[in-house]
This record gives C-alpha cells, sequence and structure tokens, in this order.
C-alpha cells in the first residue's frame, strides 16, 4: 500500500533545480523540482554508496549510432559528486550503464504541501 508523506512546501523550491532531502522509513530521497514538475529519487549512488543527490543537475549529451551528438539541455540529470556517474531524476536511468536505475516515486502537492507517494 502507498502511504503519502510530507516532505515540503511549496515555496521551499525557489528555482528550477531546487531539491529537498526526506528520510522516510529510512531511506534517504531527494525531492526535485525541474521544469516546473516534481521529481523524487532515492540519495543514493549504486557504484559506490555517494549521496548521488547531492551532486550537480545538469543537460546530457547523447551520441546516436551514426555518431551525431545532441545535447538536452533540459537540466534533469543529476551527476554523481564521486566519480561523475549520470541519472535522469526524473526516470532513475543511469546514462552511463544501463545496468542501473535508481527508484523513483511520484509526488503529490496538495494545497502548499508537497508530498511523496511511498
Ligand atoms: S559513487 Fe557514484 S559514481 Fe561512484
Amino acid at each position: 500500500m502507498v502511504a503519502r508523506h510530507e516532505v515540503a512546501k511549496t515555496t521551499d523550491f525557489e528555482a528550477d533545480g531546487d531539491r529537498v532531502f526526506v528520510e522516510i522509513n529510512e531511506l534517504e530521497v531527494a525531492v526535485f523540482w525541474i521544469d516546473g514538475e516534481y521529481h523524487a529519487i532515492v540519495n543514493y549512488c549504486p557504484h559506490q554508496g555517494a549521496p548521488l543527490c547531492e551532486g550537480e543537475l545538469t543537460g546530457q549529451s547523447t551520441v546516436d549510432e551514426e555518431w551525431n551528438w545532441t545535447y538536452d539541455e533540459t537540466e534533469r540529470h543529476v551527476r554523481c559528486p564521486w566519480h561523475g556517474w549520470m541519472f535522469d531524476v526524473t526516470s532513475g536511468e543511469c546514462t552511463d550503464t544501463e545496468q542501473y536505475r535508481m527508484p523513483t516515486y511520484d509526488v503529490d502537492v496538495d494545497g502548499d504541501t508537497v508530498y511523496l507517494l511511498r
């Protein structure tokens, strides 16, 4: 059963990319505000356990099979502060290695209160 956990007030997110950390049942999660939407992801890097969500938010370069590069300017990727692996905050996908994906959670807003659903 999914429970609703209060994590912050909407006023705690002043600028795009702001984040709030919350511990729920001994699991630390970061709630980000990106491009007008809230996203929650576990604050743990599967590589060696760094506090992933303390890293920089950035865009992402990708290359296709014909070596055409594109750059997604939406700053929705967090760079692990220890060794630089990148994770898409909106999906949990690691863009450096497909074998890792971090759990993400839905976020609900009711009035001026932000809730994480877990
Ligand atoms: S601990 Fe995150 S990339 Fe190494």
